[in-house]
């Protein structure tokens, strides 16, 4: 008997061919759909978070509801670091507020020493729920925040613009910063790695805010700890590097590791993935305020992204960054079928010049036969 064909993620992931380019959605469970506000009205966040049985049911959603070809765990990348001890609250419509932030040497100490692969223990259960209950159909993914982004919402304690507080700390106490990046890494490595004992079989590190930082600033006090969170993962699952407002940092990303590096949608897909070059995959990069047009122009945008990925193996259709909470869930529904249907039996070739699309011949839209 044949094996049975590997997941199109997977497949996608380790640049082999797949029979259609694989799509998921940054943020697939979230506020945009009904069933999840219904969930959260009755368990706050962090409730939801830490009860595997809701955390699963939820994670489930987007595979069943949309169709997508892998699940994301339910979880946040503050999990694993609400046992160090720094007070993390989810107030309402302010995002992750940190109570204590870790602005010196001396808070630094006061962190607890906890053990990643014991801390959340609700997260790896979760996991080998939403496994049973997926049986190798659709792929799960696990994830963590990169110690650049975690360290972000520790120094300044909550979300922020400027970042004055980190860039302060990296600048003027590299000691520090550095200390601090080497805890990350440590609770980060043992909480992916027990994710992907529980059974994810790909994982994913969200560098969501490193955009802020310059090339020097990146190589010089990011890019190493970056690498050593990637060198330190169990080996042989696929691991997504993922950053937003990155076009002046993608080598240096790549540098720093992963089979796949993310891309927002302020970069031209071909050309990014020319700069990262074709030994690793790529995923994106629709805007994702797109999903808020009509169907026929949200067709038009992933035609464009299709064509750009040229129909190469190696390339997981997504959004540059997560799905807004004001999005049509069937506008999601619909973006998912459009990438299957265009790319089914290999993609779409490359543009013929290196011009985008809308500028060459006819318009795609006039002699586009879908
Ligand atoms: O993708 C998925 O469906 C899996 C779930 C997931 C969540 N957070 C659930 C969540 C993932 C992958 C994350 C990652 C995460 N968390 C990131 C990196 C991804 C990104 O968006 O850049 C970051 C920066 C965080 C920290 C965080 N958690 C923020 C900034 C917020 C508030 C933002 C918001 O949309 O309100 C959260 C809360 C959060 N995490 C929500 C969800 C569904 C909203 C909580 C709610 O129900 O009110």
């Amino acid at each position: 008997m044949k094996p049975p064909a590997p997941a199109p993620f997977l497949s996608a992931c380790r640049r082999e061919p797949a029979e259609y380019t694989p799509v998921w959605v940054m943020r697939q469970a979230g506020r945009y759909m009904p069933e999840y506000r219904a969930i959260r009205a009755r368990l706050g966040f962090l409730e939801l978070c830490k009860n595997p049985e809701a955390a699963a049911e939820v994670t489930l959603l987007p595979v069943e509801r949309l169709g997508v070809d892998a699940a994301i765990i339910f979880a946040d990348i503050l999990l694993p670091v609400e046992p160090m001890g720094v007070g993390l609250e989810f107030a309402k419509g302010e995002g992750p507020l940190i109570h204590r932030p870790v602005r010196t040497a001396a808070d630094l100490n006061r962190l607890a020493d906890v053990d990643p692969g014991e801390a959340t223990p609700f997260v790896f259960e979760a996991i080998r729920k939403v496994c049973a209950a997926l049986k190798e159909r659709v792929p799960l993914i696990g994830f963590a925040g990169a110690p650049f982004t975690l360290a972000s919402y520790l120094i300044e304690g909550g979300p922020s613009r400027e970042y004055l507080h980190t860039k302060r700390l990296m600048h003027d106490d590299p000691a520090t910063w550095h200390a601090l990046m080497e805890r990350l890494v440590k609770v980060t490595v043992g909480y992916v790695n027990g994710q992907i004992a529980a059974g994810a079989q790909a994982v994913q590190l969200f560098d969501s805010w490193v955009g802020t930082l310059s090339p020097d600033d990146y190589r010089e006090c990011v890019l190493p700890h970056s690498r050593a969170t990637i060198d330190g993962l169990t080996p042989g699952v696929p691991v997504i590097h993922f950053g937003t407002g990155t076009a002046g940092l993608l080598e240096l990303m790549r540098e720093a590791g992963g089979d796949v590096i993310g891309l927002d949608w302020r970069v031209d897909l071909g050309a990014a993935w020319k700069r990262v070059g074709y030994d690793v995959a790529v995923q994106g990069n629709l805007d994702p305020g797109l999903l808020l047009a009509r169907p026929a122009e949200i067709r038009r945008a992933v035609r464009a992204i299709l064509q750009r990925a040229g129909g190469r193996p190696g390339h997981i259709f997504n959004l540059g960054h997560g799905v807004l909470p004001e999005t049509p869930v069937d506008h999601v529904g619909a973006m998912v079928d459009m990438v299957h249907e265009i790319s089914v039996g290999g993609g779409l070739r490359p543009p013929s010049d290196s011009s985008p699309p809308e500028l060459r011949g006819p318009s795609p839209r006039s002699n586009d036969p879908s």
